[in-house]
């Protein structure tokens, strides 16, 4: 006899049900496709998901095990858990005096390049006692969640040390056990180039290849290689010997490209058949056009140019008609961006890279889950996928980027258990 499977959840009267089934990624035109069922209902079994479809049916055909959750969604929106596809969330102290120095005039890279910036952050986090920095993170992870985001890729990157890096990443990986909240370990042990390095940087980049990278992959602690690929930090060149050993590792690789300068960032990441290429401020054509022949996604991050007063956004509707995949993120970090809502990040990219509301959903859903590798368990709503989901206290998904600054998010529910109520 065939095991049936029966719902330990169920999820009625859905007003708009966004299920995001369909091509994945979502390229183009493509990404306006929400896969969208009014009076919709989920049934959930266990930690995944068992039917999706109109209320009534899906009322009708799920078998209810013992003692079941039934929650009437009374009208309102469901979408996929967020997925935030770029962050930065193991620091302790944070950077508002620089955010202040912005204001005044002062650039990111004058503020870096006068000890400031990643390297003060590094110096803190050396001498932060593990407990501490476990607090923060835990804190800003609870954030994330109440913001409706249930999985975001996490980097370490404010070591730069083997012992520090790897501090980082264990914490990335204990809270991972500890924490409704998946993290996507990536390691970014080319962040920057540390103080005690910067008369001899090539001996910096000899440590990350012959034994912070082997050191990391030993452990297993990571997925993603990511590198801040920009003049003044790692050259084209430098970036790709770097990745060349990651990827040589196992790791898959991210680039942090093209933000303040062009570079080529973009046009290396998809030679190294990169996962994602982030930031992009300042891609060319030539990057853009790479970028959609590799299938390598670009993380636009609209909050970092907000955040540090830029006025040029990432050019995301010329990217969308070439055809590259589009994911958004928060980039949350203490220097450049320092927010847990991607619905803020959502209103940016309306307003400001002219992105609509389905399109930007897409970008956090079936995008991002491509972003971190994960798009054959989460970013939609499907048969057998994860069952992390995101109900929203509005009757119109385009209410996202509308009524913006405000959390909006109702429940939500991460592996099929209720995680937040609000
Ligand atoms: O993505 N660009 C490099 N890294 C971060 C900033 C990190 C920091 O300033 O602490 C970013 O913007
Ligand atoms: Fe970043």
């Amino acid at each position: 006899m065939p095991v049936v499977k029966k719902a330990t959840l169920l999820i009625k009267n859905i007003g708009q049900l966004i299920t995001m089934a369909g091509p994945v990624p979502r390229i183009g035109n493509n990404m306006t496709e929400l896969g969208l069922i009014e009076k919709g209902g989920i049934a959930v079994a266990g930690d995944e998901i068992l039917a999706v479809g109109e209320s009534e049916k899906v009322e009708g055909h799920a078998p209810l095990a013992e003692g079941c959750t039934v929650i009437d969604a009374n009208g309102m929106v469901v979408t996929p858990g967020f997925i935030d596809p770029h962050t930065h969330p193991v620091f302790s102290m944070t950077r508002e005096k620089e955010f202040e120095m912005r204001i005044q005039g002062k650039s990111y890279m004058e503020i870096a390049q006068s000890g400031g910036g990643i390297r003060a952050s590094v110096r803190d986090l050396r001498t932060t006692p593990v407990e501490v920095l476990m607090e923060k993170t835990k804190s800003r992870l609870d954030r994330f969640l109440e913001h409706g985001i249930t999985t975001i890729e996490a980097k370490s990157g404010y070591g730069l040390s083997t012992e520090s890096e790897m501090k980082q990443l264990k914490i990335i990986d204990d809270l991972n056990q500890l924490h409704p909240i998946e993290m996507v370990p990536t390691f970014l042990g080319a962040h920057e180039v540390p103080d005690e390095y910067r008369d001899c940087r090539d001996e910096y980049i000899s440590l990350l290849i012959n034994e912070m990278i082997p050191a990391v992959t030993g452990e297993g602690l990571a997925e993603f290689s990511d590198i801040f690929c920009e003049e003044g930090v790692y050259d084209i060149e430098e970036s790709r010997r770097i990745q060349q050993a990651a990827a040589d590792a196992g790791l898959k690789l991210k680039f942090h490209a093209d933000e303040l300068k062009s570079t080529g960032g973009a046009e290396l990441a998809a030679s190294k058949k990169a996962r994602s290429a982030d930031h992009l401020v300042n891609i060319s054509e030539a990057g853009s056009k790479a970028l959609a022949h590799s299938g390598t996604a670009a993380v636009l991050l609209p909050g970092t140019t907000f955040s540090l007063g830029g006025k040029q956004y990432a050019p995301a509707r010329k990217m969308i008609e070439s055809g590259v995949v589009v994911a958004l993120s928060t980039d949350c970090n203490p220097g450049s961006s320092y927010t847990e809502s991607l619905s803020v990040v959502i209103s940016l990219a309306a307003l400001q890279m002219k992105m609509t509301a389905a399109e930007a959903i897409s970008a956090v859903t079936v995008n991002a889950a491509y972003a971190v590798g994960r798009e054959e368990r989460i970013g939609q709503l499907r048969e057998n996928y994860q069952a992390d989901i995101t109900m929203w206290n509005m009757s119109d998904y385009r209410e996202l980027p509308y009524h913006y600054g405000v959390n909006l998010t109702g429940r939500v529910i991460k592996k099929g258990k209720p995680v937040v109520e609000r």
